[in-house]
């Protein structure tokens, strides 16, 4: 992708955000926003909003593919949603989740998959979960920026048992300042925090000097993410009590759907103004030989 494909077009006036963009954030004390987006039409509605980060998570695996977890994702599949969202967006910074899997063998395999996401889609940094300190300096090293993610991650699911709220206990506490403080030495540009008690979120915020960025981890993070299907109500099911909805879409989608299928059935659509019409010399002269066949009927 070429320097040219990161201008926004004339009359935009958002600006390109960045690695420096973010971090400069945090030192003027305002706020991050971020989102998850996996195809064109969210990612570019997300993105005229204004949102500084668009993450093109593997949660895709779930509220997009319907899988039950994240763990079956691709590298495919996550290329193929992370060029959608590319195409779509001019401002926000886009950001590739990498999958389970993609990383996790060593760091030959790691830095070529992170690679394909910045060659390949466009993505402009990746994300890695847990404190992978060496393989992010080599993904650095690579040219590669990363963000990180620890608490509770969704690709430890069965080594965490489940779903669950991390950093509890004293000890758990003091394994998440640790990796934080180890993650920002190691040069993560930001440090998503999930599922971790507020106060401890708080302690990392204060402690790094990379924004962090919550979900489900209180108010006092840098920055915030959310899923943008959780926000809008098209995931199906609970959600978990971090998630504010703003808008009922799924309400919207099927109310439409309903409307539609009615219609349909009642021959309410199309209408005449929704339909194409002749041109009158081809109306005319069908009708002719329409009357011509008649006449040779007769
Ligand atoms: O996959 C994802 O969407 C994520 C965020 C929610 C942090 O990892």
């Amino acid at each position: 992708m070429s320097i040219t494909a990161f201008k926004n077009t004339p009359g935009d006036s958002r600006r390109k955000v960045t690695v420096s963009s973010i971090q400069q954030k945090k030192q003027n004390q305002q706020r991050i926003t971020c989102l998850t987006a996996y195809d064109y039409a969210t990612a570019r509605l997300v993105d005229e909003a204004g949102i500084d980060m668009i993450l093109v998570g593997d949660s895709l695996g779930m509220v997009v593919l319907g899988y039950d977890d994240t763990m079956a994702v691709t590298m495919d599949e996550m290329l193929h949603h992370t060029r959608a969202v590319r195409r779509a967006v001019k401002s926000a910074m886009v950001i590739a989740d990498m999958p389970y899997g993609s990383y996790h063998e060593d760091e030959t395999q790691a830095i070529k998959n992170a690679v394909r996401f910045m060659k390949e889609s466009g993505a402009e940094a990746v994300k890695i979960e847990a404190a992978r300190t060496e393989l992010v300096k080599r993904l650095l090293d690579a040219e590669v920026p990363v963000m990180g993610h620890i608490g509770l991650t969704p690709q430890s699911l069965h080594k965490m048992g489940g779903f669950k709220v991390q950093g509890k206990t004293l000890t758990a506490v003091e394994r998440l300042m640790k990796d934080a403080v180890a993650l920002d030495r190691a040069g993560v540009f930001s440090l998503v925090l999930e599922g971790i008690p507020r106060e401890v979120a708080a302690m990392i915020t204060a402690e790094v000097a990379t924004p962090t960025i919550g979900i489900g981890a209180g108010p006092d993070c840098d920055g915030q993410v959310l899923v943008l299907h959780d926000i809008l109500n098209l995931t199906f099911g609970d959600t978990p009590k971090f998630v504010r909805r703003y808008a009922d879409v799924a309400g919207l989608i099927s109310n439409a759907v309903y409307s539609f299928k009615n219609e349909v059935e009642t021959g309410a659509f199309p209408s005449e103004n929704e339909s194409y019409h002749l041109p009158k010399e081809t109306q005319a002269a069908l009708e002719t030989i329409s009357e011509r066949k008649r006449a040779m009927r007769r």
